[in-house]
């Protein structure tokens, strides 16, 4: 897609990168193109006011505000503006899209328009001016394009569009003067002929470049927009004074060579591209050499022990009298053979195990799915929320398999409260995420953000939850406890063994750290891109990207937490399950680690409710985070308890 230095590897890369533009030719539902006639009204919509980037480059709040909030004033379509219907991830994601009293018609140029007078007191003022402090941008939609501002990237040198455009300035000169409000708006659309047609125009590219005019009161009939000389507008925060503020704006549409299929290119700018591929080649090769080592060693010394257990046996059999001093001097050595009575036996707590379990297969299945719909280009940026939407719908149908695997791995675990089981499994992770979501929206609802999702949303939310997915998790149980058990390979005694204390870096603290780190290392780089798609309202698309992570992600995972387990067992410790589950999901410990650092080093949250929102979504996710790596890192070693001890004889 961009230039890289790595060519080869960029190549084999690009390819995969390349298909969401592939897929997007054939018109997936939903982003089909729309043509106008010349002349024919366009509309423009307006989405929720989000802080972007201050110009300091950190980010000072994380609440959205709708666009027509009345301190805002901004000026109101005739009859009041209206609701444009969103998908459920669309609102999920802070969209809040409404009609807008602009006047657009396409390929029809309009100089100076007047929209309306407002008039500032000191609250709405103050308002204002510490919103436009703190960066707030507006985002506009035209044709599904937000409009962007036209930046230069210094370092490539080339042009590209960031969404959404400044609300006001600070002064150049004086950092802490006033604040300048804009008030006019040359809103510059970039408009396609379908194969010459002229009758057939798409828009392709909308910028507005925004403007501050303090027009002279009395001649509003008169307005010249394009007069740079007139001074900024100042909204006064004296208690005594008012400001009107005249809001105006121009459309300028130029024809461009830039197809419909390709609209989208200038606005996912890949900022120093050569940084991303280096850090994520660096990454990849360093995980890569350690899976890769670690596997080799693991299997060389499980060989070695495999056949020297076998090896024994023969000897044992050989010698019928049993007394030898080899028999016994060899069989009291250490090794992870020692442990077979004790290694399936039942593990504390195998309810909530099993139940944490299950959801993280759901967790697991379902970022799959949505990581390959992504790439095959089903999540395209013109259909809005399409990633919200489709991770709420799989989340909700793959409950069937959470409440499968809990079910079937409770039974292989010898659980007995079935029915508990069976109810928790919907209720324990869905409940704690559901909560701690209506307890951060509270804070929103307090605030008066329109990022807060609706009530009506909420209660949407928890009867798709209650009516298909709590039904569907139950038939899921259903069948895994009917399924057969995973009957272990060896038997279990009756008599635990007694555990010899363990090396320092066997304790499960310093275990738990040493083995969260590598997957969190895999994945480092993408979260950086994924952290600042969620915060600074970037469009994220480099699925490709992700997909490669998540794949380095899951093998690290599995491949440190199976050479733990192993040394687990040679220290003839036996409670792997839980130690195997904590110490995979100790990466989402490094991951809330990771977003604390992120609080501190790009953002600036001045007061508490921001901050409380930040660290609580952040919490949110590395919860999520800690149950589905816990359970590959937990499959992983089951699978290679199973097989090792199944490749032993014991008498
Ligand atoms: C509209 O304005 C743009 C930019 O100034 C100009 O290039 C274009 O020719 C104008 N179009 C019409 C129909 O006047």
């Amino acid at each position: 897609m961009k230039s890289s230095t790595f060519a080869p590897l960029a190549a084999v890369f690009s390819a995969l990168l390349a298909l969401p533009q592939l897929a997007t030719a054939f018109y997936l539902p939903g982003v089909a193109p729309t043509s106008y006639q010349p002349g024919s009204s366009v509309p423009l919509y307006v989405n929720s006011i989000k802080p972007v980037a201050a110009p300091d480059a950190r980010l000072h709040s994380v609440m959205a505000y709708d666009y027509y909030e009345p301190k805002f004033q901004f000026c109101q379509p005739e009859g009041g503006p209206k609701y444009v219907s969103e998908s459920l991830g669309s609102i999920l994601f802070g969209d809040r899209i409404m009609t807008s009293p602009f006047n657009l018609q396409m390929a029809r140029n309009e100089s100076c328009t007047k929209l309306c007078t407002a008039t500032y007191d000191m609250p709405s003022a103050h308002f204002v001016n510490k919103r436009i402090m703190k960066g707030y941008a507006l985002s506009w939609l035209v044709d599904g394009l937000p409009a962007g501002q036209n930046l230069l990237d210094d370092l490539t040198g080339t042009t590209f569009y960031s969404p959404g455009f400044a609300m006001g300035q600070i002064s150049q000169t004086d950092p802490d003067g006033p604040t300048f409000f804009n008030n006019h708006y040359d809103i510059v659309i970039e408009y396609h002929k379908v194969r010459g047609n002229a009758d057939q125009l798409r828009v392709v590219g909308v910028i507005v470049q925004p403007a501050t005019r303090a027009y002279k009161s009395g001649n509003e009939n008169d307005l010249d927009c394009n007069d740079n000389g007139i001074p900024p507008v100042v909204l006064s925060e004296d208690p005594d004074t008012t400001t009107d503020v005249t809001f105006t704006y121009s459309v300028y549409w130029t024809e461009s060579p830039t197809a419909w299929a390709t609209r989208w290119d200038k606005y996912l700018h890949v900022f120093d591209p050569k940084i991303h591929w280096f850090s994520l080649v660096n990454s990849a090769v360093v995980v890569v050499f350690l899976t890769v080592t670690v596997t080799s060693v693991l299997f060389r010394a499980l060989k070695k022990d495999i056949a020297r257990y076998n090896r024994l046996d023969q000897i044992n059999l050989e010698d019928l009298s049993g007394t030898s001093a080899l028999e016994d001097g060899v069989q009291e050595d250490s090794g992870w053979k020692l442990v077979h009575g004790d290694v399936f036996r039942t593990p504390a707590h195998p309810l909530l195990l099993s139940v944490f379990l299950g959801n993280g297969a759901q967790l697991f299945v379902m970022t799959g799915f949505t990581i390959c719909f992504a790439l095959l280009g089903f999540l395209s940026p013109s259909n809005r929320g399409s990633l919200g939407t489709i991770m709420v719908f799989l989340y909700t149908l793959l409950s069937f398999v959470g409440g499968y695997v809990s079910a079937r791995v409770y039974k292989s675990m010898n659980g007995e409260k079935w029915k508990l089981n069976m109810g928790s499994t919907p209720l324990l992770v869905p409940g704690i995420v559901f909560s701690t979501f209506f307890f951060l929206n509270l804070f929103l609802w307090a605030n008066g953000a329109a990022g807060a999702v609706p009530f009506t949303t909420m209660l949407v939310i928890v009867g798709i939850w209650f009516i298909i997915s709590v039904p569907l998790s139950v038939a899921g149980s259903w069948l895994g406890f009917r399924a057969p058990v995973f009957e272990p390979p060896v038997r279990t005694n009756q008599i635990p063994r007694q555990i010899p204390p363990a090396t320092t870096y066997l304790k499960p603290i310093p275990s738990m750290l040493l083995v969260g780190i590598l997957p969190f290392g895999a994945i480092f780089v993408e979260l950086y891109f994924i952290m600042s798609s969620i915060w600074f309202s970037k469009i994220y698309y480099m699925f490709g990207f992700l997909f490669l992570c998540y794949g380095l992600m899951i093998i690290t995972c599995a491949a440190v937490t199976v050479l733990m387990v192993y040394f687990l067992l040679c220290a003839e410790n036996y409670h792997w399950q839980w130690r195997a589950f904590l110490a995979a999901g100790m990466s989402a410990g490094y991951i809330f680690a990771n977003a604390l650092i992120y609080l501190i080093s790009k953002l600036s949250l001045g007061g508490l409710s921001g901050t409380v929102l930040y660290i609580g979504y952040s919490a949110l996710l590395s919860f999520l985070f800690f149950i589905l790596t816990g359970s590959i890192g937990f499959f992983a070693s089951w699978w290679f308890v199973q097989k090792i001890y199944g490749s032993i004889k014991i008498d």
